[in-house]
């Protein structure tokens, strides 16, 4: 017996209808990406294992226990699939000396592996938009990139979501705070899980964002970062505040959103819905400013975000929006042996009309067919057979107003189809 075969644990087949909806939402976020001048990039799937050691961090969940890393066997090289897609575009813009001319604005998207714990919103292969700014310094880079999403979920009719926000100052100003909260989470050693304990000395900020409910009081009195904001990163914090307010965008500030990613410093947010249960987070981010430098360029600052597509098609689904797009103009039924290629011939000429047009070409009774037509969402159906065919007399059918149906000559096809279907060019 032949063997079958199963997609992986965490991967999956993005089966027609699903794939519609990534065409939605990319059409428009491309389009929003448009409106700010975002220039695309294309970036390789596979990156030497240690830029992610170096940019996200070696004592970050992603590096210690969820890359897809091997050793090529013919050159002995240290490879990774990547995990996520700044650390790649860090590196292409220092290969390419791409802010040599000055700042630059780009965005990439397409597949990161990461070995997680399945569950809904959290796969094995996911996929991201991700959007990085380089050379800009302003709390104004910060507030165009929140900016944009926000009018990315307002086009794409999404509810229900909240912006987090939070700033995790520079580098100087959290080695004061770190020692504190060791100190703090000394103090409070008998509450802290197994999880907790393996990162005190390693990466203590993570341990804020723990979501064990035992230790969320303890977590809640920890001391907080935000107190220890040096002065520059104070005000640029309050600054990014105040343009947000200043166009009504609404946020909360949580000062315990840290990040899963090393590479950050002061801006963090996150997007959150309520809609999506425990992987909530359509799209997270914030400043890098040290991270070009960190990996051989010149210092640069930079922002940046990534948008979960797998999360942002599952409220889509939710919302059934965008049904519209994907049905047919025109559904084709085609009854005896004449009729077929007039059918073919029919269809083919319609679509150099721009419409969108369906053929039954494999054949079955009327009634079958018609109600394939009606199953198609078309507004209109064309019904053939060898007698219109012969005469070249189309009878249409309006399966959507009543049925009315009427013969129509096949040069004055196109114009009566749109006519009744408002079709706007
Ligand atoms: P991240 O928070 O790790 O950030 O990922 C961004 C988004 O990707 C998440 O908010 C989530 O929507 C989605 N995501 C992450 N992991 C999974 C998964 N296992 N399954 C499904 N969706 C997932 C980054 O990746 C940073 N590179 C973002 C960034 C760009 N920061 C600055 N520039």
């Amino acid at each position: 017996m032949a063997k079958k075969f199963q997609t992986l644990k965490g991967f999956y087949d993005v089966l027609p209808e699903r794939q519609r909806l990534c065409r939605f939402f990319e059409e428009k976020v491309l389009s929003v990406l448009d409106q700010y001048h975002y220039q695309e990039i294309g970036l390789p799937l596979v990156e030497p294992t240690g830029l992610f050691v170096e940019s996200v961090g070696s004592h970050t969940d992603i590096v210690e226990k969820e890359m897809y890393s091997w050793e090529d066997h013919l050159n002995k090289d240290k490879l990774t699939l990547r995990p996520e897609g700044t650390a790649g575009c860090v590196r292409a813009v220092v290969e390419n000396s791409l802010t040599y001319n000055g700042p630059v604005k780009l965005f990439y998207r397409g597949a990161m592996f990461r070995h997680e714990n399945v569950q809904k919103g959290r796969q094995r292969q996911f996929h991201q938009v991700g959007v990085e700014a380089f050379g800009f310094e302003k709390p104004e880079s910060d507030a165009e990139q929140i900016l944009l999403l926000a009018r990315l979920w307002k086009s794409l009719g999404l509810k229900n979501i909240t912006l987090e926000l939070n700033s995790i100052g520079d580098p100087n100003d959290r080695v004061i705070y770190r020692k504190k909260l060791i100190e703090y989470f000394e103090d409070n050693r008998e509450v802290l899980d197994d999880d907790a304990l393996r990162r005190l000395h390693e990466n203590p900020l993570r341990i804020l964002d723990s979501k064990n409910k035992e230790m969320q009081s303890m977590l809640n009195s920890a001391p907080k970062l935000i107190d220890y904001l040096s002065n520059e990163a104070k005000q640029h914090f309050e600054n990014l505040c105040s343009i947000l307010k200043s166009h009504n965008l609404p946020f909360k500030i949580n000062t315990r959103l840290v990040r899963g990613l090393d590479y950050y410093n002061r801006t963090v947010f996150e997007w959150v819905s309520s809609d999506l249960g425990s992987q909530g987070t359509i799209a997270g981010g914030g400043r890098y400013d040290f991270l070009v430098e960190r990996i051989g360029g010149n210092p640069t600052s930079a922002c940046g975000f990534a948008i979960g597509i797998e999360r942002i098609i599952l409220l889509l689904e939710d919302l059934n929006k965008n049904n519209n797009n994907i049905l047919p103009d025109v559904y084709i039924v085609n009854l005896g042996e004449m009729a077929r290629p007039f059918a073919f011939f029919i269809a083919e000429k319609l679509r150099n009309e721009e419409l969108k047009v369906s053929l039954n070409i494999e054949g079955s009774s009327f009634k079958s067919q018609m109600k394939k037509a009606d199953k198609s969402g078309a507004k209109v159906a064309l019904i053939i057979g060898d007698q219109e065919a012969d005469n070249k007399k189309i009878q249409v059918k309006l399966i959507r107003k009543d049925g009315i149906q009427e013969s129509v000559d096949e040069q004055t096809l196109s114009l009566y189809i749109k006519d009744k279907i408002n079709f706007e060019k």
